[in-house]
């Protein structure tokens, strides 16, 4: 496959492997770019410049594909210094850093821009696309209202997304929220997108280090058991529906402050949930694309089939159209 995010990253399929706190860690990360896409570690995990430096070294060891690194721009409960980051990465010669949060990353660009460092960003809508683009980025990913994690407020459909950006940006655009097979990746590519971004149907693959429970509970998921908490504190998430996203919701009716929610959702929680299958505390992301994966496969043959069924649905609308 090429596009102009293959020619970006020199990547051999414009698969973007979505950056999943507690979850892309170092050979995940290398497991999604040794199978053709790119994968990207979330830097705000780290908690040191050495823990951050040694992972980034492991994937390096263990793949020498490209690779990228989210840098955080999410409001926290302890912000990080991202400066530290990225001084780790022009370090290490990372190629692609990827922004994700509330803000455009000027400054970040005006860092690893100058280092040859490709940067995206990933947001919800026309007007941050457009803003992103005037600082500079080299592509711009979107994600819409069905995917996993961070939702923003514009609540726009992936499918009225992708070609409102394709046509309002001159970057290429990186495309998902929802995406779970190589139809919707077709449907993405005729919508204008360069590039596709997938998270949860990444979830259930061999090499996520996931807890198995928690992969046979991803495995009966359906797009109906997804919820978005989160919004009145300003942090929309989609997750999957569990005890802990229906207390949440309790609170939020009752519009308790955010003192109180948050402990049922700090980070460590999370993290063991994915880890343990300890459903008792924190939340797991997940888009509404869960409802269409019916099982669990090594990335790259994950991958491979999905480049068969985007030429699958490609002949068959050729047929259609008599082309
Ligand atoms: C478990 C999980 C954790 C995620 N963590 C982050 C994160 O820390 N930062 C971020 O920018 N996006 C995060 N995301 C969003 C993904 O990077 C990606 O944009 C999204 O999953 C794409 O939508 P999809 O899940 O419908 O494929 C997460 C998604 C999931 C499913």
């Amino acid at each position: 496959m090429k596009t102009k995010i293959t020619e970006l990253f020199g990547i051999k399929y414009p698969f973007i492997g979505g950056t999943m706190m507690y979850v892309t860690d170092a050979k995940f990360v290398s497991a999604i770019s040794e199978a053709g896409g790119i994968g990207i570690l979330p830097s705000a995990w780290y908690k040191s410049k050495e823990s951050f430096r040694d992972a980034i070294k492991e994937i390096k060891d263990l793949t020498d594909k490209p690779f990228g690194v989210n840098i955080n721009l999410f409001p926290m409960m302890q912000p990080i210094d991202n400066n530290e980051y990225i001084d780790v990465i022009i370090e290490e010669g990372v190629k692609m850093v990827e922004t994700s949060g509330h803000r455009a990353p000027d400054d970040i660009a005006a860092r690893v821009k100058p280092e040859g460092i490709k940067l995206t960003h990933k947001c919800v809508g026309v007007r941050y696309a457009r803003k992103v683009e005037s600082v500079g980025v080299d592509a711009v990913t979107v994600v819409g209202f069905e995917n996993g994690g961070a939702t923003g407020t514009l609540d726009i459909t992936t499918f009225c997304l992708v070609p409102a950006v394709a046509n309002a940006v001159k970057i290429p655009v990186i495309g998902g929220g929802g995406v779970s097979n190589g139809e919707a990746i077709f449907a993405l590519l005729a919508l204008g997108a360069e590039g596709v971004i997938m998270g949860t149907r990444l979830l259930l693959t061999e090499e996520c280090p996931i807890h198995d429970n928690v992969k046979k509970t991803l495995l009966e998921a359906k797009e109906t058991d997804t919820v978005l908490v989160l919004r009145p504190y300003g942090n929309t998430h989609r997750c999957l529906i569990t005890d802990v996203t229906e207390k949440v919701q309790e609170l939020e009716k009752e519009s308790a402050p955010f003192e109180k929610v948050y402990p049922l959702i700090e980070g460590a929680k999370n993290e063991k949930l994915v880890k343990e299958a300890d459903f008792s505390g924190g939340f797991l992301s997940c888009g509404q694309g869960i409802g269409q994966i019916d099982r669990i496969l090594p990335v790259k043959e994950l991958f491979d089939q999905l480049a068969e069924q985007v030429s699958d649905a490609g002949k068959r609308t050729n047929e259609i159209i008599g082309g």
